[in-house]
Formats: C-alpha cells, structure tokens, sequence
C-alpha cells in the first residue's frame, strides 16, 4: 500500500486545525491537530489496524519479505495490536490462504490485547525475571521471526529514554538468539543515539544481514529507526551434536 507525503518532513499542509480549549494543553492540542491530520492514522481507520503502528511493519516486510506463510512469529510488546494483524494475514495464521502453509502468532505485552483471531497474545513483562522462559513455554518449539517493538513510556529525558529501548532490544535481541531457528529473522525498534552501535555488533556476529531502517511510517521527528538482521546463523553448540 502507497500513502503520499508520509514523512512528516512538513510538505504536507495541515487541513484539520484544532482550537486550543480550557483544559487542554498546547502539547495535547498538537498531539490532536497531528493525529487529525496524519495519512498513516487515516489509512489505519480506513483499513481497520489497530493503529499506524501495523504500516511500519508493512513497509518492513515489503522490502524485506520475512513474514512467510508458514512462519512462526513472536511479536514482543504487541499491544495494541496492529503489528499482530498484519503478522496473521501474512503468515497465513488462519488457514485462508488455500494451499499454502499455515503459521503462528505470539504475542507479549504489559497491557491487555483485545482478542485477535489468530493470534495468541498474554500481558507479560518482558524484563521479568523468568519471561524469557515463559514465553518460550508458549511458543512450545523454535520461531522463524521475532518482532519487538517495544517502547518504554517516555521519561521526558532523551539520554534515559535511549538506554531504557536499548536494554529492551538487547533482551529481545538474546531470545532471538535462543528461540530462532537457523534462517531466522530478528526485527527491532530501536533509537537512534549511541548505544546502538554494541547491538550492531553483536547482531552482525549472529546473523548473515543487518539493515538499519526508517520506514516511512516512522514519524521523521521521532528518533526511533529498526534494525532487521535476517539469515539467523545458529547455534554452534547445537550443530556439534
Ligand atoms: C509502540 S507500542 C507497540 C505497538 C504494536 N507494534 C502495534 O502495532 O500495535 C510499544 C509497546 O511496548 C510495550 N512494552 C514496553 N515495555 C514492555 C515490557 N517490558 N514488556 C512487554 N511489553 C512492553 C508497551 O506496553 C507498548 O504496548
């Protein structure tokens, strides 16, 4: 799917204005004027995802082609769920795609995900000790692809904000290593501002391609990019059995 004018960069005229009111703040009233007028919020309603959210993975899978019928999916921080809908449609988690094979979808987050035909999803928090564990008990086998795009809520301090989606990355980058089979994908947000250049690294080590990405769908003022590393390497130990 192609959305115009996209990047935010400040092209695009704002038709929708929005009157500040008593009670509302300059911030919140911006935050409104940019959701009125934001073609990816319009396009979500339009096409009934859960949030603009679902076009960055779009766009991801559109270049990058790692969501395969048949695949099995783990999508970390999944709520509200828009990246789940676009994970079950294209994995073919529900069987509609005749003859080709049927995948999985799991999904974890702190807050409650509506049901989603398809897909499985439980609050968790993914620092827990013992999370890891958990969610490889509901996977019950190995995945062809972990998601995470998970964000803590803003601290308001851009340095904080950087290590908190950092060590979230990371966390989600060491169950990649764990859960993926050989061939396997690891999509993850991340921020740009330093410590990205240690995950790189140690990506680069357990996988054949790394790409760092903005989708479009990515707000241009927002820091955030992803990091797709494809073509899982596998487990050295594993291979000498
Ligand atoms: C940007 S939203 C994800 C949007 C999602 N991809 C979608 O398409 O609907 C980030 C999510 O990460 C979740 N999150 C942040 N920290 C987490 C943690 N420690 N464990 C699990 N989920 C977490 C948040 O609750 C939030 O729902």
């Amino acid at each position: 799917m192609k959305i115009k004018n996209t990047s935010g960069r400040g092209q695009r005229e704002l038709k929708v204005k929005v009157k500040t009111a008593r009670g509302r703040k300059l911030s919140s009233t911006r935050w409104l004027e940019r959701q009125l007028n934001d073609p990816y919020v319009l396009a979500a309603r339009r096409d009934g995802y859960r949030g603009r959210a679902a076009y960055k993975l779009i766009e991801l899978d559109d270049k990058y082609r790692f969501l395969l019928p048949g695949a099995r999916v783990v999508d970390l921080g999944c709520a509200p769920g828009g990246w789940l809908q676009v994970a079950v449609t294209r994995v073919n988690a529900l069987g509609e795609k005749q003859g080709k094979r049927v995948g999985s979808v799991l999904g974890v987050d702190l807050q409650e995900v509506e049901p989603l035909p398809g897909a499985e999803a439980h609050v968790l928090d993914f620092l827990d000790e013992g999370a890891e564990e958990q969610v490889k008990a509901w996977l019950g086998g190995k995945a062809d692809v972990v998601l995470s795009d998970m964000a803590a809520a803003s601290s308001g301090h851009k340095q904080t904000d950087h290590l908190r989606i950092m060590s979230l990355c990371e966390a989600a980058a060491h169950f990649a290593f764990d859960v993926l089979d050989e061939g396997g994908t690891f999509v993850a947000k991340v921020l740009a501002g330093g410590a990205e250049g240690d995950l790189q690294h140690l990506l680069k080590q357990h996988f054949r391609k790394v790409a760092n990405v903005k989708p479009p769908a990515s707000r241009a003022d927002s820091s955030e990019k992803y990091v797709v590393a494809q073509g899982f390497r596998g487990h050295p130990e594993s291979d000498a059995e």
